[in-house]
């Protein structure tokens, strides 16, 4: 059966989204980017980049491009609120986007579980990655955590689930990429490589 469309969700929870920013919430993605080790220079792509808790990891990791998505409008101006400077398209990830040049890193956050088409979305990193370049989707909290959360918050997010290893490797498989990993531990870290030649 579909799960119901997000709507509003996230738009309701935008104002008070960074209350919910606890120092383990940094110390996990502090952990997700020394796993990623990203080297500096790199064009980056941040999906569903909510109020953009991600945007100051990636400028310390010397990030030299970044981009945001999100489909919610009350992120996205939370967002420009906070973080002017940096660039931020207002899109559905899961609709084809006409970005300017390719990226060298896409990182799907504390997000994936909120997709209804997840292969659309493999194949869609992967037509916006350069030869070589990596998708990362990642969480803060490990898989039986995030879905306890999920059940808890009830409503239209009550059945995003973080679906098992063995399909999100699947998922990478089958758009393409190579060099997979998928670790759910403390928290919950995966990564595919575009081929070089691809
Ligand atoms: C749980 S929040 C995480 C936000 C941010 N990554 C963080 O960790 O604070 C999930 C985000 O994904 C966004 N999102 C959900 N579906 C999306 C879609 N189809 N396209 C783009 N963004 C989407 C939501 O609007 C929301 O901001």
């Amino acid at each position: 059966m579909s799960r119901p469309p997000l709507g509003g969700f996230f738009d309701g929870h935008a104002p008070t989204w960074d209350d919910c920013q606890t120092p383990g919430l940094h110390e996990a993605i502090g952990r997700i980017f020394a796993a990623a080790s990203f080297r500096p220079g790199l064009r980056v792509l941040d999906v569903g980049a909510g109020t953009g808790v991600l945007y100051p990891h990636f400028q310390a990791a010397g990030a030299g491009d970044y981009t945001a998505v999100d489909i919610s409008p009350e992120m996205v101006r939370q967002f420009r609120a906070k973080h002017p400077e940096a660039r931020i398209l207002e899109s559905d990830y899961e609709q084809p986007i006409s970005f300017p040049g390719l990226f060298d890193a896409v990182m799907i956050f504390n997000a994936f579980p909120h997709f209804r088409n997840e292969e659309t979305v493999f194949r869609l990193t992967h037509s916006y990655l350069s030869p070589g370049g990596r998708l990362f989707i990642c969480h803060s909290m490990n898989r039986e955590a995030l879905n306890e959360h999920h059940r808890n918050a009830g409503g239209v997010v009550s059945e995003d689930i973080l679906i098992s290893d063995e399909r999100i490797a699947g998922h990478y498989r089958k758009a393409g990429f190579v060099s997979i990993k998928v670790e759910n531990a403390d928290c919950f870290f995966s990564e595919g490589t575009k081929p070089p030649h691809a």
